[in-house]
């Protein structure tokens, strides 16, 4: 959450460069965004008086600056607001008392309060109500301190510029003195470097000719430089015009190898193509990724295979769409290769690790890589020398980096905040694994085959047009109530997350069979209730619940593969066996979509939500 960018070096355009960067790290957040920024003339000894700043609520993506600024020295932040609300003064960078200093900050503070009452009892001036302003305020506090002593200690009369030291040194122990999980790039004006650090929250170095950069995520450093450094938790850099270095946070030692590693594939932002929204092209994306998984997929499947096979215990963990998709795996492994395998949301997976052995195998879902909840699940079950497999989109992600296999998805930048083509993607590795793992992996491809096709039926504008008639019914409600099976029944949990997230509409997934108990006293006359009713065993369970809340007046929309006479609204998919759910999970992509669309949102971004959920 919070995208950050970071710029110094040659180029006299670093604030456009800063821009063009947080426009491509905006679906990290988009409540708010600032730039702060300055001209360093390297050969003149004249002192810059301060760092300027704009600062801006909404969104950061159409931004033009009007006037040219000379600088080669930025960092910027887009934001999404955890302490102090959506405005201009509670927007980073945040500037420390002389204005000399400023700081861009992803994560929480956690004991921000005991840092501010300390600081503003020595005279600093807060002007935001964020947790983040006490960072650049400590790290001013403990500069000036470093600072006089250092004079103190060579009794110099004149005080020379300092060449970066004192400044890490300020900065590495504010950190330290931080909890939570934190990732902070803070610009000085007097020692004119960069210092960055982290705990938890991403942050990668992008070595350059005379310049050097800083991201939230690397993709947003790939046009500048493909040399990158990862940074880990606990580290600190210091980021100059012709230097970077790597120091511990803990004791301060500077590290004597530091591995840039060359990025060798390309993580092109994909663009919205000739489609009206980021969201609908990536809905429209699914049967190309599809196709691609069963013609080349990626080269660890069959290493998963194997992992899954040997293991005493596979736990799959994922948050949100993806925890979804591990909930579905559940159903997919059961169902296929007759496994028991365990899911977790990424949240709770820590309170479950106790059962976890060396012999476990957790298979990590997430289309980002960042999400923190998930990371820290990681985390603990290595802790208990489980193996750790990942199922991923974005290349170099940290769970990419933490894990000991991976498969990536490539489903290409998934850019609009509402998951859609990396659930697709997740649920049809989950199928072919489960194939290959009783030997009929043909198969898995051969039922992902015919989803294609399902998948196309329904991307088609006769039926969009149906949809489209739909969702101006449903509009008319507050409430809309979808039901499942089996394995329709991560579908509904899913096709409500999407309607929520993409129309701000309250829709609730549930398995068909709860219904009667408890939640069939919301249905009254005209309720939308929605009703996944694939050609498997569930279809006369599924259809009694339908009947049960026909009769209590609901409105009933049928998503299955024959009609009946209980449906008041019918929408067609084909049967494709277990690979029903990718088509059945697109039908509720387009629902949330065009909800959206009829109610005036931008699916792409949705108030509140970020893509990359990196903090707690
Ligand atoms: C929903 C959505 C979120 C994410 C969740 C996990 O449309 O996008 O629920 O699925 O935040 O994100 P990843 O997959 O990046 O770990």
């Amino acid at each position: 959450m919070c995208g950050i960018f970071g710029y110094i070096g040659k180029k006299n355009n670093a604030v456009n460069i800063v821009l063009d960067g947080l426009k491509t790290l905006e679906y990290r957040g988009y409540d708010s965004w600032g730039i702060a920024f300055t001209f360093i003339e390297y050969k003149a000894k004249k002192e810059i008086k301060s760092i300027k700043i704009i600062k801006k609520t909404g969104k950061i993506g159409g931004v033009v600056l009007s006037e040219k600024v000379r600088s080669n020295f930025a960092l910027g932040h887009t934001r999404w607001a955890t302490h102090g609300g959506v405005t201009k003064i509670n927007a980073h960078p945040h500037l420390d008392c002389s204005n000399k200093i400023a700081l861009i900050h992803n994560g929480i503070i956690e004991n921000y309060d005991e840092i501010k009452n300390e600081l503003i009892s020595n005279g600093h001036n807060f002007r935001s109500e964020t947790d983040t302003e006490v960072a650049v305020h400590l790290i001013e506090e403990n500069y000036n301190k470093l600072k006089k002593q250092k004079i103190k200690n060579k009794k110099q009369k004149v005080r020379l510029r300092d060449d970066g030291s004192t400044f890490l040194e300020a900065v590495r122990l504010a950190f330290k003195r931080f909890a939570g999980l934190n990732a902070i790039i803070v610009m000085d004006l007097d020692s004119r470097s960069i210092v960055a650090a982290k705990n938890g929250s991403p942050l990668v170095l992008g070595k350059g000719k005379d310049e050097n950069y800083l991201a939230s995520d690397s993709h947003a450093l790939q046009r500048h430089t493909r040399d990158l450094y990862y940074m880990e938790d606990e580290e600190i850099a210091i980021v100059k015009r012709n230097k970077i270095e790597i120091y511990d946070v803990k004791d301060g030692n500077k590290k004597n190898k530091v591995n840039f590693h060359r990025l060798t594939c390309s993580y092109k932002l994909d663009g919205k193509g000739s489609f009206s929204h980021h969201m609908l092209k990536e809905i429209y994306d699914q049967p190309k990724i599809i196709n691609q998984i069963i013609r080349n997929p990626d080269k660890s499947l069959q290493k998963i295979v194997q992992l899954i096979k040997k293991s005493y215990g596979t736990y799959l963990v994922g948050c949100g769409t993806a925890a979804y998709a591990c909930l579905e795996g559940t159903y997919i492994f059961s169902k296929i290769a007759k496994r028991h395998i365990n899911y977790s949301v990424g949240s709770e997976f820590g309170y479950l690790v106790n059962y976890l052995t060396n012999k476990s195998l957790v298979l990590a879902l997430s289309q980002s890589g960042e999400t923190i909840d998930v990371i820290e699940a990681i985390k603990k079950a290595k802790t208990k020398g489980a193996t750790i497999g990942a199922m991923v989109n974005v290349y170099g992600s940290t769970l990419c980096r933490l894990s000991d296999h991976q498969i990536y998805l490539h489903a290409g930048t998934e850019q609009a905040v509402v998951s859609t083509k990396a659930f697709t993607a997740k649920l049809a590795y989950l199928i072919l694994i489960s194939f290959s793992i009783i030997d009929k992996k043909d198969e898995g491809i051969n039922l992902l085959s015919k989803s294609i096709i399902s998948v196309n039926d329904i991307l088609n504008d006769e039926y969009i047009k149906k949809i489209s008639k739909l969702v101006k019914y449903l509009n008319r409600y507050n409430n809309i109530y979808i039901i499942g099976r089996g394995l329709s029944y991560p579908i509904a949990l899913e096709s409500a997350l999407k309607i929520k997230e993409a129309s701000y509409i309250h829709a609730e997934g549930f398995a068909a069979g709860e219904l009667k108990h408890g939640v069939i006293a919301l249905i009254e006359k005209g309720t939308p209730c929605i009703a996944f009713l694939p050609n498997d065993e569930t279809y006369g369970a599924s259809l009694a619940g339908a009947m049960e809340m026909k009769a209590r007046g609901g409105y009933i929309v049928g998503i299955s593969y024959k009609p009946h006479e209980v449906f008041d609204c019918y929408l067609p998919i084909r049967d494709c066996g277990i690979a029903t759910i990718i088509p059945s999970a697109v039908v509720g992509q387009l629902l949330g979509f065009l909800l959206a669309l009829e109610r005036g949102i931008n699916p792409d971004m949705p108030r509140n939500l970020a893509k990359s959920v990196t903090v707690k």
